[in-house]
């Protein structure tokens, strides 16, 4: 967890991008970056309401940024490709955090780099809390019985450094053979309480997981991107693309030990793609050693919270987006200066995304948290039909958004969408939009904006 100090009534937070090495595997050093160590970085835990301040300096020798996924929070404070942070520059965003309880991320987003600065070890959780989350009876106790994984999938080479190119034959870049939960190799975690509340970041750069566990017991899922269910989904398997994120709650036996597994992902992409992207792997992901004596924990509460949900028939506006190739978005790659579009602030507006190929994307989208109204005209499954910043598209299907964008507005500074495939991300397929104020039209991508912040 990271410290902070209170500046001026607010949560101070420190980032330091440092280069380093870690240890993997036994008697193996592994060149890595990482937030105020050589891998990874802190969870910063904040509620809403809290005012957040960071420090964030670079020492690497090349440009990075650091950009809060899933945030709703001013364009500047984004840390997406216009916020770059120069070698041994510094960058300090602050926001007031105004969004319901979850579990968001942190990572670099340059242009360009993306992929490379992930994949090195920069990234890291931010947990939000509110009263309405602490007022429900959910296992709550940081790393006892709540318990945040970051799943991430790495190739190693023949001296155990980190294999950086692509993977033989893919169309999404790397692909690893081996899983790394919380930067460590052949995870395993002691359980001491009857229900383990696991809040899955799906942390790889082109991978999608299929979770289940190994006897496939059902497990309550109670959480998507941007906050709880209306109430628990029961299941047995849940599929995670890059950058999603969820919340699920599993029972426990006591001296039992469980497997936390990926099973192949059941998403026809045709065979041969199939096999080269490790669609078809079964991966063990986290062992799970239940304690000879756990301490009872309360039953999940039958309702969780309301969701507002958003009405196309409100919707102002209506566009559609179609995800194309290794670098486009409606045929167009990213322009740093170029603005798609600006999206009036107080409206809703319903996006129709889909995916052109036969192959993996997904969709995110930066400030908001979406609900997905429909999948090819039918509701979406329990698990996708809470907030949402990031959405798998299965080849093929209509997928319909719902977003409304509020309180901040500039019509120059923009926001980012894009595939979070971080090879077609940083190919280009990512487009930027403002949020307009009334009255306000689209403008210019300001200079220093389109130049990146300076130390
Ligand atoms: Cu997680 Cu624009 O990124
Ligand atoms: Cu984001
Ligand atoms: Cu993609």
């Amino acid at each position: 967890m990271a410290e902070y100090t209170e500046t001026n009534g607010a949560k101070h937070f420190e980032l330091e991008a440092t280069a380093g090495e870690t240890v993997f595997k036994p008697g193996r050093a592994t060149a890595t970056w990482g937030f105020n160590g050589s891998h990874l970085g802190p969870t910063i835990r904040a509620r809403r309401g809290d005012d957040l301040r960071f420090t964030i300096r670079n020492h690497l020798d090349e440009t990075t940024s650091v950009h809060w996924h899933g945030a709703h929070l001013p364009p500047e404070a984004d840390g997406g490709p216009h916020q770059a942070i120069e070698p041994h520059g510094t960058w300090e965003p602050e926001w007031t955090v105004d969004q319901p309880a979850t579990m968001l991320w942190y990572h670099p987003h340059p242009h360009g780099n993306t992929a490379r600065h992930v994949y090195r070890g920069l990234a890291g959780l931010i947990l939000i809390d509110d009263d309405a989350g602490d007022g429900l009876n959910l296992p709550r106790e940081y790393g006892v019985d709540d318990v945040p994984l970051i799943v991430q999938d790495k190739n190693f080479d023949g001296d155990g450094q980190l294999e950086e190119n692509d993977t033989f034959m893919s169309a999404v870049g790397i692909v690893g053979k081996e899983i790394l939960v919380n930067g460590t190799y052949g995870p395993y975690f002691e359980a001491s309480t009857r229900k383990l509340r696991l809040r899955i970041l799906n942390g790889s750069n082109s991978r999608l997981y299929n979770f289940a566990f190994s006897d496939l017991r059902e497990f309550s899922v109670i959480g998507s991107d941007g906050g709880l269910l209306a109430e628990p989904h029961r299941t047995d398997r849940i599929i995670l693309s890059p950058a999603e994120r969820t919340d699920i709650v599993v029972d426990l036996e006591p001296g039992e030990t469980i497997q936390l597994q990926s099973l192949p992902v059941d998403i026809d992409f045709g065979f041969v793609y199939n096999r080269s992207h490790g669609m078809d792997d079964h991966l063990d992901v986290l062992e799970i050693r239940a304690a000879d004596e756990l301490s009872d924990s309360p039953d999940l509460p039958g309702s969780l919270t309301e969701i507002e949900s958003l009405s196309a028939a409100a919707a102002t506006a209506e566009r559609s987006f179609r995800l194309s190739g290794m670098s486009t978005i409606n045929g167009e790659s990213m322009d740093m200066n170029r603005i798609d579009f600006g999206a009036r602030v107080d409206t809703v507006e319903q996006w129709t995304v889909r995916n052109g190929n036969e192959f993996t994307h997904n969709f995110h989208v930066h400030d908001v948290q979406f609900q997905v109204a429909s999948i090819d005209g039918e509701a979406p499954p329990p698990p996708l039909a809470g907030w949402k910043d990031t959405v798998l598209l299965v080849p093929g299907r209509d997928y319909r958004l719902l977003m409304r964008f509020s309180q901040y507005t500039d019509p120059d500074f923009p926001y980012m969408y894009h595939c979070h495939i971080l090879k077609h991300e940083d190919s280009g397929m990512m487009g930027q939009f403002v949020v307009l104020g009334e009255g306000e039209e689209v403008g210019t991508v300001p200079e220093m904006a389109a130049h990146g912040g300076h130390g």
